[in-house]
């Protein structure tokens, strides 16, 4: 396994350098998607840079000749092809027909991929959940190797998809045998906050794919368009109770009187992986709010693989303060806590 190098150094937590500054706009200028500016850590805490004093995948990102150095990889049933575009799944495949699938995706930095015992955990219980034979793990611990093997990415998205494989072109159960693909691309930064909007439509947590990280993800491909098109980078789906219960591919989180609240999963959220470890390593209740209730809170977080711990700067028609507190006790939490432990 050989992962990238990386100098390590501490940031002031309103690091708001020129270069930060120029590379976002360098983004903007080929078309990379980019939210703002590059999240900057809470003071004293390391953040990973290259050598070049940039977050290496960033190069990537802007380097016209980016597909020939290896930013992207893929491992297919077995083989591993560096061009994405050569890999193939049958056209009968389940996953496509009918969304018949599983997967997860983990967070990849310098030091590699982030709780990947969690994610297979994850993974071999959403299987369970389609009635799917159990995927794996060595393989897929095999294939995660080798698609991360001489990658030089500071951040990337790691995904595992397994599906039934072949099928009908029904919904009757695929014939098999299933089909594992993982994947790796670099990937921006998190920004620091983002604004967040309540989806029309509900979560369905007396559903037969309540918690279960399914492909059949497109409710959240129409949550997270809705929530492009008002400026926000996340839409937040109440339940058929009314109450809050995740966005489109995150958690969330209140603030109320330095109580840190989540919604449990009864009321339909995924069990996030990221969820997961801040109840363990925070003090966080689990329980039901109203919509009306979560967006009066004093602070608001979201927590994915991909966002780590994101403070929430509006919501709909709600603003928040800037000084979220105890958002950033637990962004500061969970960085320590992830750094220390890559496997927790
Ligand atoms: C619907 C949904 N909720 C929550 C999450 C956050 O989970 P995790 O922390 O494991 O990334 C995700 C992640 O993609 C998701 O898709």
């Amino acid at each position: 396994m050989l992962y990238q190098l990386s100098h390590v150094r501490s940031a002031p937590f309103n690091d708001r350098s020129p270069s930060v500054r120029s590379r976002t706009i360098a983004e903007r200028s080929i078309g990379v998607q980019t939210l703002g500016p590059v999240r900057a850590p809470p003071f004293g805490a390391p953040i990973m840079i290259n050598r070049r004093g940039y977050p290496s995948a960033m190069q990537f990102l802007t380097s016209p000749s980016a597909a020939s150095v290896g930013h992207r990889a893929v491992w297919a049933n077995g083989r591993l092809y560096d061009d994405p575009a050569e890999a193939r799944v049958v056209v009968t495949d389940h996953g496509l027909v009918a969304g018949a699938g599983v997967f997860e995706t983990m967070r990849v930095t310098d030091e590699g991929p982030f709780a990947v015992q969690r994610h297979l955990n994850r993974l071999s219980r959403s299987a369970s959940a389609l009635g799917m034979p159990p995927p794996d793990h060595a393989r897929i611990r095999a294939a995660v190797d080798a698609v991360l093997d001489g990658q030089v990415m500071s951040r990337g998205r790691l995904r595992i998809t397994y599906t039934g494989g072949p099928g009908p072109l029904s919904s009757a159960p695929a014939y098999g045998p299933p089909t594992l693909v993982v994947a790796v691309e670099a990937t921006d930064f998190p920004v620091a906050s983002t604004a967040i909007v309540t989806a029309p439509w509900t979560r369905n947590e007396h559903g037969a794919l309540s918690g279960v990280k399914s492909t059949s993800y497109a409710e959240n491909v129409r949550g997270l368009a809705y929530a492009s098109s008002r400026s926000a980078t996340e839409a937040i789906f109440p339940n058929t109770a009314g109450n809050v219960c995740e966005g489109t591919g995150t958690n969330i989180f209140m603030v109320f009187g330095g109580k840190v609240v989540t919604p449990p999963l009864g009321a339909g959220p995924l069990a996030g992986i990221t969820r997961e470890v801040i109840l363990e390593w925070c003090e966080v209740e689990e329980r039901d709010v109203t919509l009306a209730q979560a967006k009066a809170a004093d602070e608001v977080f979201l927590t994915s693989s991909l966002r780590d711990v994101q403070a929430v700067h509006s919501w709909d028609e709600m603003s928040y303060s800037q000084s979220h507190q105890v958002t950033d006790q637990v962004t500061d939490t969970f960085a320590r806590n992830s750094l220390a432990n890559l496997d927790p």
